[in-house]
Parts: structure tokens; sequence; C-alpha cells
């Protein structure tokens, strides 16, 4: 569970002027829109945040599978308050990862490996899936942003179903221990606010970052573009946050889809 004064400490903390609390919602994300189309933007940064969703989206087609023990919220942003303009909105879902990475790879201190990101939205240990990202631009003008977040904390995947085991973890089976989901929580919210001020700030390049972790570089990938399928070697993340494929014919910036391979 969460606590009252895990929020208040939130609220002192970072920059969170508002918290949303649910004991189960279909969506943070979708209840996040809500409060935008209602024309609620509560300040620089509203955090919603369910102990359990039962209709948690992802990207695409994809559906986020939140069993109990996960963490699932939602940060609608006020870009106008944090002088973040919109041409760099499609840099907040790399910059989220590279936030997540960074807020949990101090927990898993006993690991010589770090958590890496897998272009655009997903965070990766040991080859399987640990968070997964879904930025929503809700309205331009308003500059409102939702930042939806998911983490496998405490929801292990041990007894899950073979296929799903192989895909995602939990950083609870990583560490054969229950985490302090709060802690992670809180971590999250503070290193996502330090880069999402870099990136607005627009004097730091956090390309080398994004570079150090990319999970792809160096890999065969295939992605699902609006134009078709493109097959290539992954050469990395540029400054602008495509992807570099070389496809043998030439190489390739993706900006966006969905990688359905890499090897
Ligand atoms: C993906 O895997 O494609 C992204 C998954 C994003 C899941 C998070 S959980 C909190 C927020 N609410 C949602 O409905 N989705 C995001």
């Amino acid at each position: 569970m969460f606590s009252a004064e895990l929020f208040q400490q939130i609220q002192n903390e970072t920059f969170v002027d508002a918290v949303e609390y649910h004991e189960a919602l279909p969506s943070t994300n979708s209840r996040a829109l809500e409060l935008v189309a209602q024309g609620q933007l509560g300040g620089r940064c509203t955090l919603v945040l369910a102990d359990q969703q039962t209709a948690g989206r992802g990207r695409g087609a994809n559906r986020w599978w939140s069993a109990e023990g996960g963490l699932t919220f939602s940060l609608l942003v006020d870009s106008h308050a944090l002088g973040l303009p919109v041409n760099r909105w499609p840099l907040v879902s790399l910059t989220t990862g590279l936030a997540v990475c960074e807020a949990i790879d101090p927990f898993l201190g006993p690991y010589s490996e770090t958590t890496l990101l897998k272009w655009p939205n997903d965070v990766y240990f040991q080859g399987r899936k640990l968070s997964g990202i879904l930025v929503e631009g809700a309205d331009h003008r308003m500059g409102a942003l939702v930042i939806g977040i998911g983490v496998n904390v405490n929801n292990s995947y041990a007894a899950a179903p073979a296929d799903l085991g192989q895909k995602a973890v939990a950083l609870c089976d990583v560490l054969h221990e229950k985490l302090d989901r709060g802690e992670v929580l809180t971590q999250i919210v503070r290193q996502l606010e330090l880069r999402l001020r870099l990136l607005a700030d627009g004097q730091n390049d956090l390309r080398p970052l994004w570079r150090e972790r990319c999970l792809l570089t160096g890999r065969t990938v295939r992605i699902e573009t609006h134009s078709g399928e493109v097959t290539g070697l992954c050469r990395g993340i540029d400054r602008d946050g495509t992807l570099l494929v070389d496809t043998g014919a030439g190489c390739q910036r993706i900006v966006s889809g969905v990688v359905s391979s890499f090897e």
C-alpha cells in the first residue's frame, strides 16, 4: 500500500503538485487524459497512481499486464510550466526511459550489469523487459503531456506462463526479495524531473547517455514502421532520438516504429 506520508514527501521534494490515488483503475494514462479533457492540469505535475490497473495500455496493440505488486502510474505534466517546447516532446519517451534506468540501477546494486533502453520506450534487464513507458501528448495548446510508466517490482514472473516469463522480469525476481514500491516510485519521479529539466534546458546533450544504454546497438533488428518493415544492423540512437539502422543499402533513420524482433 502507498501512504499519505509518501504522497506528501513526493509533493515536498519534487515537481508533483497533486496526487490522485486509486486502488484500482483501468489505466492511469486514460485517467490522466480524462483530467486533461476536463481542463484539470492541477499544477506543474499531477501524479495518477493505481495500486492495480485492470486495462493497462501500451504502444500500438500492446497491453500492460498488471498483477498485484506492480508499479503503475502516470505523470500529467504541464510542459509550459517546465519550459519544455512541443518540438522536444518526441524525446520525452527516451528521456523517461533513461530516468527509469538511472532510478532503478541503484536497487540492482549487487549486479554489475545495468538496465538498458530498448528504443523507443522499454527498459530491459538481463534481456527481459522490466519497465514499459507510454507517452501521450494530450493537448499541444495546453502543453499537457501524459507520461505513463509501468515497472515490474513485486509482481513476480516466476510463476507466469513460460513465454511471458522469458520475456519479462520483475525486480523481486532478480533480487529475491520484495521492494518498497513507494521508494521505487519516489526515485523515478525525482530522476525524471531532473532529466526533463535538462531536456527543457536544451543545453545538455543526453545522447551519450542514450547511446551507452541502447540495447539494440550492434544487433540485427526488425522494425515495423508506417511505410513498411525495416531490417538491418542497429547503429544506435541519434541525437534527435531516431534509431539508425544499416539495411545494407544505406543507413535509415527510424523516427517511429515497433521493434518486432532483435537478435
Ligand atoms: C508498452 O509496453 O508498450 C508500454 C507500457 C506502458 C504501461 C504503463 S502502466 C501506467 C500507464 N498506464 C497505462 O495504461 N499504460 C502506462
